[in-house]
Formats: structure tokens, sequence, C-alpha cells
């Protein structure tokens, strides 16, 4: 069999869903389990996180359908809401959680008889624009919804669009308008996303909606003493399946990008882009092999990628190669290094991971 494989450690997910919860003690947080968990598996994430989570959000009603055919009985909040005024009656029939972005969506629910009423998060633009009532309009939309006898357990809900970084500005300006409208309406918020859930304790509200950190990714600019608490779920493993040893000059790759500065030994690894490996990886980026840090050397093929181990002698064909997470011997390869050498993010590089990666699940519930 190929060797790559994506380990899933439930017992990762669980603690670090945990630490969530304690960064915010008098909230409740929704995992965030949308995008098949961003990659890890919805259906198994749900699993092993339903004793203790009180919701899970997911971005659209395939999603939620997925998890209770799967037998999840827990709340379930889609987090952009219906796209069809038809899919009322599944929010209905399932129990589901919606939220409400847009005035077509507050029409079609004042327009359905739900059998009970249906919990509504009202999305409020503040300052993001991407989805959301501005402003101005929200007092007029929460004052219907309020009224009406199709909605419960009304909710504000916002997204912040730089909680993550360490200039406060954008983020606070967002906060400014919300707690003027928390305030005015006297409603209860859905806010925090990880990075405010992490650093911004001003920003939990009666919920938060953790993500990314529950897979193990730090999503801080620089990280604190939470982040480094949290540990990685998916580690993408594969295997060295062939050795070279070239001379000096010698190239390696599509277009010979790398070119060997010294005599060298390259293993060639079974994980290429066919597998979701990111093929922006530069010469230099991170794996462990054998859990010792070597630098790819040469461009991301398919279905193979090539390592610069000069300078572990021990590696031979069949010693484990991690692409991203943790190794047989504990060592650990964060997902967001490696994103930095791809020019991009984790969220990125966990939710591609494709389907010819098998995943293989650890821990919790199995
Ligand atoms: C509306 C909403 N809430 C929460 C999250 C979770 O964010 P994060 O993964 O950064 O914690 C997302 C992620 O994209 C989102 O779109």
């Amino acid at each position: 069999m190929r060797p790559l494989v994506a380990h899933i450690d439930l017992d990762a997910l669980r603690h670090n869903y945990r630490l969530a919860c304690r960064c915010a003690p008098q909230s409740r947080s929704v995992a965030v389990i949308k995008a098949d968990a961003y990659g890890h598996g919805a259906l198994a994430c749900a699993r092993a996180l339903e004793a203790d989570v009180p919701a899970f959000a997911v971005a659209c009603i395939e999603e939620a359908l997925s998890l209770r055919e799967g037998g999840i009985q827990a709340p379930i909040v889609l987090l952009e809401g219906i796209f069809d005024a038809d899919e009322l009656a599944l929010v209905d029939e399932h129990r589901l959680w919606i939220s409400v972005h847009s005035a077509w969506q507050v029409e079609a629910l004042l327009s359905y008889s739900p059998r009970q009423p249906i919990p509504v998060w009202l999305k409020v633009d503040s300052g993001m624009h991407r989805l959301g009532f501005s402003p101005e309009q929200v007092a007029s939309v929460w004052q219907r919804l309020v009224d009406a006898p199709q909605v419960t357990a009304l909710h504000l809900m916002s997204h912040f669009a730089s909680a993550d970084a360490q200039d406060p500005s954008v983020f606070n300006q967002q906060m400014r308008v919300l707690q003027g409208l928390a305030d005015e309406l006297k409603a209860p918020l859905c806010l925090a996303n990880s990075p405010a859930t992490l650093a911004w304790p001003v920003a939990h509200g009666d919920w938060n909606r953790p993500g990314v950190m529950l897979y193990g990714s730090d999503p801080l600019e620089v990280a604190n003493d939470v982040t480094r608490q949290l540990r990685p779920v998916m580690s993408l493993r594969s295997k060295i399946i062939a050795l070279r040893e070239l001379d000096t000059g010698e190239q390696v790759g599509y277009g010979g990008r790398w070119k060997a500065p010294r005599p060298s030994k390259i293993a060639v690894v079974a994980a290429g882009y066919g597998d979701g490996y990111d093929r922006h990886a530069v010469d230099g980026t991170p794996v462990l092999v054998n859990g010792q840090r070597c630098p790819i050397a040469g461009k991301v093929s398919m279905d193979m990628l090539t390592v610069d181990v000069t300078d572990v002698p021990e590696a031979a064909i069949g010693s484990e190669v991690v692409l991203w997470g943790a190794a047989s011997n504990g060592a650990v390869l964060p997902v967001d290094e490696v994103a930095r050498y791809c020019a991009t993010i984790s969220y990125t590089l966990l939710t591609g991971v494709l389907p010819r990666a098998p995943r293989r699940y650890h821990g919790a519930n199995v």
C-alpha cells in the first residue's frame, strides 16, 4: 500500500477543544467542523467531541445532514444559513440552528411555519464587509425577529477580520460597533473565532466559535502560553521510497530548481500535490525524516517530493517522513510553519488534503 496516511489524533482534538473552553470559561463554545472538520473528517471529529460540546457549526445544510445521518444529535448551526427558502423544511425537521445574514433570508423565515421555533443568529457586518446586516439595519431586523413566533434563542453574531493580528485597531473598531449594538438591543453575542477566543477576552460572548485551534493550529501572529499547549491533530506521514546520491551541481526535479551545493543524498517521498501537499513549497520547506528536520529540495511533483537527507545518514528506504504534525518519536513539525514556507495558511493545507491520502483515526471513541 502507498505509505501516505493522514493520522488523526482525536484525543488531541478533545484536548484542544477543552483548551478553547478554558480560555473562555463564561462562554459556550461551538466546535466549528465545517469543510469536513478542516479536512480531518467531520463525522469522526463530531463523534469524538459530542459528549463535550453544546453545539457544532458547519457552513451549509449538506454538512449538517451528513452529521445527522451519522447519528449526531447535538445542535448544529448553519454559519451561512440557508441558501434557498426550501431548506427551511429540513432545518425544521433536523432541528438545526441558522444564521441570517440577508433580507431575503428574513423574509423566507417569516413566511415559513416551523413545527418548533428555530434558534437564529442574526449576522452583523461589523466591518469585514462579507456577510451580514449593516449596523444601521440591525435594530429593525432584530425587532422583527424578536417578535416572530418562528424564532427562538436570538443572538447577534459577527466575524472578525483581524483578530489574529498584533495591531488591535481593526479588532477594536469592530468590537466598538458590536458592543454598541449589544448594549442597545440587550442582545447576547456570538463573536469569537479561534484568535479572538485565544487573545481577546472582551470578545467572549454567550457563544464562541473556535475552529482552526481545535485542530492544533496556532492562529495568532505571535504564539502565547496557551497556543503553545495546542496539540497537532493531523499528522501527514509517508515514507522514503527511493534514494539518490548526487554530485555537486546535479539538479533535482522539474525545471531543475534545486542544484546540489555539495555531494548530496536525496530521498524521494510518496506525497505530492495530487495528495494535496502544496506545490508552492519552496526549497528548504521542512519535513521530518525519522523525526529529524530536513529540507525539501526541488519542486513538488504530483505523487512525490524530494528531500535533502545528506545530514541524516540513517535515512533509508522505508524511513518515516512527516509532512506536518507529529512524528512517531514525538518530534513535531507545526502545520503553521509549513504553511509559511508555502506562502499560505494552515487552513488551506489542512482542508486541501485530498481523499487519496486516507485518514486513520486514533484515540477517543475509535
Ligand atoms: C463565521 C465563522 N465563524 C467561525 C469560524 C472559525 O474560525 P477559526 O477557524 O479562525 O477559528 C469561521 C471560519 O472561517 C467562520 O467563517
